[in-house]
């Protein structure tokens, strides 16, 4: 069967859609950037600091660089964000890395807050996430919310709310703020108080997960219980983690008991199989890279100088509803960048779907990018890639796809609420320097043009992925066990 053939007809994503390409990653919104370009005035404000301590920031960001994750160094100590030096090595280069690095993912998500909505910032350290969710979330801006955040250290949330009134003009503690912050110094679990509409967990699971006895599916499942215990009916579960195959793992441990505990799984998964990077022989992991463009000079300059410079961007993350699992509508997740296959033209990228992992070939070199949704089916006896042994599902080409007056190309949905104008011409992700480096971890490892695909001897029929069946996560007491 010719290529050409073998390319399944595409169905819109939705009632309503005519498209069958949803992007996840879109370009930093021309609001975002223009505030982050006044952060770092924001920050002198909110944490003047000695000449000496800013002397010293790029050293001190090394060293808080050397033990952020449980990975190395067996993680950081416990209240590290109160030491002030720590605390301005956070607030200058990961604060605003991470700012930017949600204000990508926040726009693509479904977060539709009720008025009057609660939402629970767990591990919020300096209100990371509460910040970013004003500023790429203008929509939710005109709501009325409740927003509770927890931390270890108390240090971290004052300036988190020192921050916050900077960049939103207003004190978020005064009784009548639009947005009203209350923050407590304690456990995350204190922070969860029931009927949460939103609760976000930003860079803190694999922080939990550095210093238990407890085996780590084992933790995270607790934590995904007390989670979903915590939520309102309707209510999701964001989980973001950076990127690391620790983080990709405390995720796992919760998808496994988001499914068990009957919740819906809104993204990036979309299935509720098996996850099709887990088992076989490849260390490929599940995380999206994207680019940095639109990152403030004062960032940049100040990362190069700390020898810590950024070329992309990545994370993980896992969102789960409280509600009723949805009637699956096979699609299919892109999981790396675009490479190229030795024998067909065109472009490819590996995809998730119910049916395992899947090779996805462009053939007019527009491949999708890495986080796009596709509603496209794996056709029955579609040819496999030798390489990793996934079938190739050959992707329609779109007349429409062509032309986009972004200069973005394919016919990519933009669902974002912001009533301000979009950067424009920020090319397609994965399309510059990274081409070719897919998502996954292993392959990015490898030489530039083709990624080692996770290697999956003879690949998986399709439909064949079944979870195997687990005990029943327990609903929790608030506290950990
Ligand atoms: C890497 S920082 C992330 C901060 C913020 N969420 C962000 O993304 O920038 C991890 C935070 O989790 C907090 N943390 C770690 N374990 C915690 C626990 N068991 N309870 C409360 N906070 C915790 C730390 O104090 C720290 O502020």
């Amino acid at each position: 069967m010719s290529p050409e053939n073998d390319a399944p007809k595409p169905r819109p994503l939705g009632p309503g859609d005519r498209d069958f390409r949803k992007r996840l990653f879109f370009p930093l919104a021309s609001g975002v950037t223009t505030q982050l370009d006044g952060y770092q005035d924001i920050l002198r404000r909110a944490m003047p600091l000695r000449p000496g301590m800013v002397r010293a920031l790029p050293r001190s960001v090394r060293e808080l660089s050397l033990s952020l994750t449980a990975e190395r160094e067996g993680g950081p100590r416990p209240g590290y964000l109160s030491e002030p030096r720590t605390l301005a090595a956070y607030a200058w280069y990961y604060l605003p890395w991470n700012l930017i690095r949600l204000s990508r993912l926040l726009p693509g998500l479904d977060l539709d807050l009720p008025e009057d909505g609660l939402v629970c910032d767990l591990g919020s350290g300096p209100l990371t996430f509460i910040q970013a969710l004003w500023l790429s979330r203008p929509d939710l801006r005109r709501k009325k919310l409740r927003i509770s955040c927890v931390d270890r250290s108390r240090r971290a949330l004052d300036l988190g709310l020192a921050l916050f009134a900077g960049l939103a003009g207003f004190d978020p503690t005064a009784p009548d703020a639009p947005w009203r912050i209350r923050v407590t110094r304690g456990e995350y679990w204190q922070g969860l108080t029931g009927g949460a509409d939103l609760i976000a967990m930003v860079n803190v699971a694999n922080e939990l997960a550095g210093l238990s006895r407890d085996p780590l599916d084992a933790r995270m499942e607790r934590v995904a219980a007390q989670l979903t215990d915590a939520l309102a009916l309707g209510g999701r579960a964001l989980v973001v983690e950076p990127g690391t195959r620790l983080g990709w793992r405390c995720l796992l441990g919760m998808r496994e008991a988001f499914i068990d505990l009957d919740m819906d799984l809104s993204g990036p998964c979309p299935h509720r199989e098996e996850c099709v990077l887990v088992g076989g022989r490849t260390r490929a992991w599940c995380h999206f890279t994207v680019s940095p463009k639109g990152a403030p000079k004062w960032l940049t300059t100040f990362s190069d100088r700390a020898g810590l410079g950024k070329e992309r961007l990545s994370l993980s993350y896992l969102m789960a509803k409280k509600a009723q699992p949805k009637q699956e509508q096979p699609g299919i997740r892109v999981v790396s960048g675009a490479f190229s296959l030795s024998d067909v033209p065109g472009s490819a990228v590996y995809g998730c779907s119910e049916a395992g992992l899947v090779v996805l070939v462009a053939s007019d070199r527009r491949p999708p990018s890495p986080g796009d949704m596709l509603a496209v089916e794996v056709p029955p006896g579609a040819s496999r890639d030798a390489k990793s042994g996934a079938p190739r599902v050959f992707l329609p080409v779109d007349p429409a796809a062509a032309v986009l007056p972004d200069g973005r190309g394919g016919p990519v949905r933009d669902p974002r609420p912001h009533s301000v104008p979009q950067k424009t011409g920020g090319g397609r992700e994965g399309s510059g320097r990274n081409s070719g480096k897919p998502a996954t971890g292993p392959a990015s490892r490898t030489p530039a043009g083709r990624p080692s695909g996770p290697a999956r001897p003879g690949g998986k029929p399709a439909g064949a992925v079944r979870r195997p069946k687990k005990k029943a996560v327990k609903r929790p007491a608030r506290r950990p066990g």
